[in-house]
């Protein structure tokens, strides 16, 4: 059976597009991999975070991978810093890792422009995020089209390594959904939508209100010509209201057009709305249940044994690859 791994950072509350580029993928491919899906809170330290605030977070991302529809007993769900080896693996890999490659991601590049004081994580993120993959031996790794440039580099990093010390890695391959793997923010839709983007109204959070969903996709900016229409170049904003109707109905965008025909954006705005809201209703019930009980703990411990399990017998494997500690009988 083929491995897969993916992570999210709890770098806030996680959106439309994170649920429809990442989670609801996850979903499906439980059914025939062998899943590892990871709340990546190490990720998330690489911009400053409030101590609070990210706990909470890990935990109610935690309670969405589950209300969302993942299976504990079908896949690992478990959180980054509760397995040892990922920032084990990460060293050794930050230092297969040219800084030259490093400088080049673009994600690098959008997260520290303008800023002073950038921390150094975020340059040495991307060999963290290779450890994730490469200590599970994944075959795939589902993500969003933003994150493509990352999985070439974790492919180049276990290249390397595989050459120059022992050839213990799969190569992974990234799996990037045909439709939705970029879901615009509302606001600006040349930009993708983010959970830590400042302006609000650019995202839908999974736990936002009917009544915030409503407001949101209402304001969202589209243009004047009034024809519900895909045209991702001159129509970005209408494209990605297609785009998000049609994935959460299955749904094809050209059927949507045509019940739209001669009909306005206020409309086909408060559809898209409903089609959001009856979306993200039942995880939320869900989701509250779960935030009370406390079988999300025993969730997330028996997810950190089995991946630290696993995990732990390839950090042996690097060690003994490039000659660290001891070797013993
Ligand atoms: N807009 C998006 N459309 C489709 N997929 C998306 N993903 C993120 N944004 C979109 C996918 O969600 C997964 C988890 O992402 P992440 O939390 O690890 O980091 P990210 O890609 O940086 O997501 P955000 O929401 O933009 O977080 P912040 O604001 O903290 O940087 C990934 O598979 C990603 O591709």
């Amino acid at each position: 059976m083929k491995t897969i791994f993916s992570g999210i950072q709890p770098s806030g509350t996680i959106t439309l597009g994170n649920y429809i580029g990442a989670m609801k993928q996850f979903v499906d491919l439980q059914e025939e991999y062998n899943c590892y899906f990871c709340i990546v809170d190490q990720h998330a330290i690489t911009v400053p975070q409030d101590r609070l605030t990210l706990r909470q977070n890990t935990r109610s991302l935690a309670a969405l991978y589950i209300a969302s529809g993942i299976d504990p007993d079908k896949a690992t769900l478990f959180i980054q810093s509760e397995v040892p080896a990922h920032a084990q693996a990460g060293w050794m890999l930050q230092c297969v890792a040219y800084i030259g490659e490093l400088e080049r991601m673009t994600q690098f590049k959008d997260k520290s422009a303008g800023k002073e004081a950038v921390s150094a994580g975020l340059l040495t993120y991307p060999p963290l995020m290779a450890a994730d993959i490469l200590l599970y031996n994944a075959d795939l790794v589902p993500v969003g089209d933003d994150q493509k440039q990352h999985i070439e580099l974790t492919r180049d990093l276990a290249e390397r390594f595989n050459k120059k010390y022992n050839d213990i890695f799969t190569i992974p391959e990234a799996r990037i959904a045909k439709v939705g793997a970029r879901i615009m923010s509302l606001q600006d839709p040349l930009k993708k939508m983010s959970k830590s983007d400042v302006n609000q109204k650019g995202f839908i959070s999974m736990l936002d209100t009917p009544k915030q969903i409503e407001k949101k996709i209402k304001s969202a900016v589209t243009d004047s010509e009034g024809i519900v229409k895909y045209d991702k170049e001159n129509k970005p904003g209408i494209s990605n209201l297609l785009s998000i109707y049609s994935i959460l109905t299955n749904r094809p965008i050209n059927e949507i057009e045509q019940s739209y025909e001669g009909k306005g954006y206020g409309d086909f705005k408060a559809d898209v709305a409903q089609v959001v809201i009856e979306a993200v209703e039942p995880i939320q019930a869900r989701y509250n249940q779960l935030m009370e009980s406390s079988e999300l703990d025993a969730i997330l411990d028996h997810g950190a044994e089995k991946a630290n399990r696993a995990a732990s017998k390839m950090v042996k494997k690097m060690e003994n690859a490039m000659g660290l500690g001891r070797k013993r009988k």
